[in-house]
């Protein structure tokens, strides 16, 4: 303890004998790690010396916090109803219990007839196809609040797996294929959600990239390939987001389990990275006690989904039996105490109070609008003419809502409604009530009609007597499972059949991910709205009509087939219980996404990065400039009208001498700017871009290294359309691990 502790205790302690002490103080004296003058490793140093064995062993154990009739488990007492997780407080020391519910689209419930109402973002997917930080940070700050204010004081959020396939079920919780986007779009939310002095997790550590056989597959994987992929998308967020803890995943990682690698958490996570928070395991992904804990978990989460309680008695044993070093047994439980100081869990705690819903509506609102991705727009049909007279609305429900994914992450609205997939019982797809038809109608002088879309003849009949129609096909998509690319019950028949009724034809797609379409030269317009969130039927209405211009970009690749994809099938897939699959990542290894079409010389039916806009944005002027390495890049953009709107400019790096340069694949996403710009406006950009994305790494000597050499800078609308072009000359340069 520093002297200026002892003087502060003694001084505290002289009051109290006094009786002037008053209440603030009187803590501080009793509980010296209360001083937010001091670091949260200091407080948390502090605080641990005074914690019992059974008091730290209390913080390393945590409960599902719903009741599991089939395990006949009850949460605990103290828990907060049909979420997700509880780890007790202790009154005497002052420790704030956990209070832990999901997750990365708003403050989900576990189902069951007390779900509480939340407003839900658009998806995490959607959120990354607006390239908009600052959207992304707002959406985090917004499901945050209302975290803090129902109670939460964690939010396990931060899904960052990358879309390595584009069938992964829970895609749409995640931020696409690339590292840089990934990152960039999933620290701006964790930073916002951990803006309320609560603690956020980035999940799922690693390379969960696929839910058939989630909890037993084997990924396999090279490091330097692992290290360039889905780790660099965790380095790159954990540094810019710093959250609370890491999430490891359910599956293996090269034989061993991620919950119990010390190569990933002991040595990637905590010493290459330098990482200080702690790592909770997923509900049910833990599976020893000693080679969990010696490996680097710190808390074992959602008891009762594990075999075993691996985290409570058996490791009291174990530390007791020096297994698991008395010090490991501390370090545990101090990261955990850290993060809560670091994150205000002490200083601020949470507490229950009124949700400004109205405007969290907007929010959620903004952050699709800016997700929309206008796919096509032949003969400009879109947006909307006021000249219209009639508009048939058919498909997905479009009169009652906007779909939204399922899973742990789930959000209940109020008046959500519920259908049945009629793939199977158990999948309930939950609609939001935000009916893009009631949108519409509120906006438009047409005559609109609705038709529902299952009798196919009904439906062209409509269209055949519309000036225009709007064909709402969704593809839902859950964790737990994986999907096709197909659209599913008979939409590509709806979709081709009225297509031939009617050449304007506008689809929207409601999906977790990429889908084929085999109708895309038949219909005149398309438009990707993914999981659109709360208030999806206004956004995609104001896209439709033109009073938001659309400015979303893809963040994964759409594929022509999946027979462009590294595994054309999805390994395991039809799921069999307990199967022990093993998926080969080394065939794509670090090109992930639009670098394995690169590098394949595979043409999608969209790149990465694609969308279009009511406007057009003209690039000039590009530059760069190389200082030490570092590159920066700097150009106008100008918006040449009609519209105003928003546009993404993306920063691709290419090595001249490929071979030399140790990449995975032809190029890299390097930087992008999202812009919004009046019509006639332009902009000054510059932007760096960091040395990993230059550099690749050797496994043999355990770093980075940018290989010398010429590096084209292309400036481009997306994966496949660069407008302009320029060259920088790299030297040799040996990067720290630990940056
Ligand atoms: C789930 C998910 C994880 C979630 C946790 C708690 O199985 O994999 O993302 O946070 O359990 O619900």
């Amino acid at each position: 303890m520093r002297t200026i502790d002892v003087w502060r205790g003694v001084l505290a302690s002289t009051l109290i004998a006094l009786g002037s002490a008053s209440a603030a103080d009187q803590p501080l004296a009793e509980r010296p790690w209360m001083d937010s003058g001091r670091s949260a490793d200091q407080r948390a140093a502090t605080l641990l010396q005074s914690m019992s064995q059974d008091e730290k062993l209390a913080l390393l154990f945590g409960y599902f916090s719903s009741d599991a009739p089939w395990k006949n488990y009850k949460k605990p007492q103290e828990g907060l109803v049909q979420s997700a997780g509880f780890i007790g407080g202790n009154a005497r020391l002052g420790i704030p219990a956990l209070t832990e519910t999901d997750a990365g689209i708003g403050v989900a419930s576990q189902p069951g007839e007390q779900a509480r109402p939340r407003t839900a973002l658009p998806s995490n997917l959607a959120t990354a196809a607006t390239w908009d930080a600052e959207l992304a940070y707002s959406g985090g700050r917004m499901i945050g609040d209302e975290a803090r204010l129902s109670g939460f004081n964690v939010l396990l959020a931060g899904g960052i797996d990358l879309a390595r396939d584009p069938r992964n079920g829970r895609n749409f919780e995640y931020g696409g294929e690339d590292p840089w986007l990934a990152a960039s779009m999933v620290a701006a939310q964790v930073r916002g959600i951990q803006s309320n002095h609560i603690l956020s997790t980035l999940k799922h550590y690693a390379f969960n990239d696929q839910e058939t056989n989630r909890t037993t597959l084997d990924a396999r994987i090279d490091e330097r390939s692992a290290r360039m992929s889905d780790l660099l998308a965790f380095e790159f967020a954990i540094e810019q987001s710093s959250p609370g803890a890491i999430m490891c995943a359910y599956n293996r990682v090269n034989g061993v389990y991620s919950c119990e690698s010390g190569w990933l958490l002991n040595q990637v996570l905590k010493t290459d990275w330098g990482y200080g928070g702690f790592v909770m395991s997923d509900w049910g992904g833990v599976h020893s006690t000693i080679p969990a804990a010696n490996a680097g978990l710190d808390q074992e989460s959602g008891y009762p989904f594990d075999v075993s309680p691996y985290f409570a008695d058996a490791l009291r044993e174990a530390v007791d039996d020096g297994h698991v070093a008395q010090s490991r047994f501390d370090d545990m439980t101090a990261r955990i105490l850290r993060s809560m100081f670091a994150n205000g869990l002490f200083d601020d705690p949470v507490s229950a109070g009124d949700i400004d819903f109205a405007g969290h509506a907007l929010v959620t609102r903004a952050d699709a609008e800016g997700s929309l991705v206008l796919l096509k727009n032949a003969r400009r049909i879109l947006p909307l003419g006021r000249d219209i007279k009639s508009i048939a609305v058919i498909g997905s429900h479009a009169d009652a809502g906007v779909l939204s994914g399922g899973g742990s992450s789930q959000v209940y609205a109020t008046g959500d409604l519920t259908f049945t997939n009629p793939h199977n019982e158990r999948r309930r797809m939950i609609y939001f009530p935000s009916s893009p038809l009631k949108a519409l109608a509120a906006r438009s002088g047409a005559h609109l009609a609705y038709d529902e879309g299952t009798d196919i003849k009904a439906a062209v009949k409509l269209a055949a007597r519309s000036d225009v129609v709007l064909v709402f096909a969704h593809q839902w998509s859950a964790e737990g499972w994986d999907v096709t690319l197909n659209l599913d019950d008979d939409q590509d028949a709806l979709i081709a059949a009225v297509a031939r009724a009617n050449s304007k034809v506008i689809v929207i797609l409601e999906t977790g991910g990429p889908v084929l379409m085999p109708w895309i030269d038949q219909v005149a317009a398309i438009v990707e709205a993914w999981f659109p969130g709360t208030s999806g039927g206004e956004a995609i209405a104001r896209v439709l009509t033109g009073e938001v211009n659309p400015s979303g970009r893809l963040p994964l690749t759409f594929p022509r087939s999946s027979a462009q994809l590294p595994r054309p099938m999805l390994d395991g897939y039809p799921e069999q219980a307990h199967a022990r699959t093993v998926v080969d990542y080394t065939i794509e290894g670090a090109a992930v996404g639009y670098k394995w079409f690169d590098r394949q010389h595979l043409t999608p039916l969209f790149p990465f990065g694609y969308g279009l806009s009511y406007s057009r944005f003209v690039p000039s002027d590009l530059s760069a400039t190389v200082q030490g390495n570092r590159v920066s890049v700097r150009f106008m953009l100008k918006n040449a009208g009609p519209l105003p709107g928003k546009t993404v400019a993306q920063v691709y790096v290419s090595p001249v001498q490929p071979a030399a340069s140790g990449w995975e694949a032809p190029k890299r996403l390097g930087g992008f700017r999202k812009l919004d710009l009046m019509a006639g406006q332009s902009a000054d950009v510059t932007l760096s871009i960091d040395a990993r994305l230059l550099a690749a790494y050797d496994s043999s000597a355990g770093n980075w290294s940018i290989a010398e050499g010429d590096y084209n800078v292309l400036l481009s609308r997306d994966a496949a359309t660069p407008v302009a072009v320029t060259t920088v000359h790299l030297v040799r340069e040996i990067l720290p691990l630990h940056p």
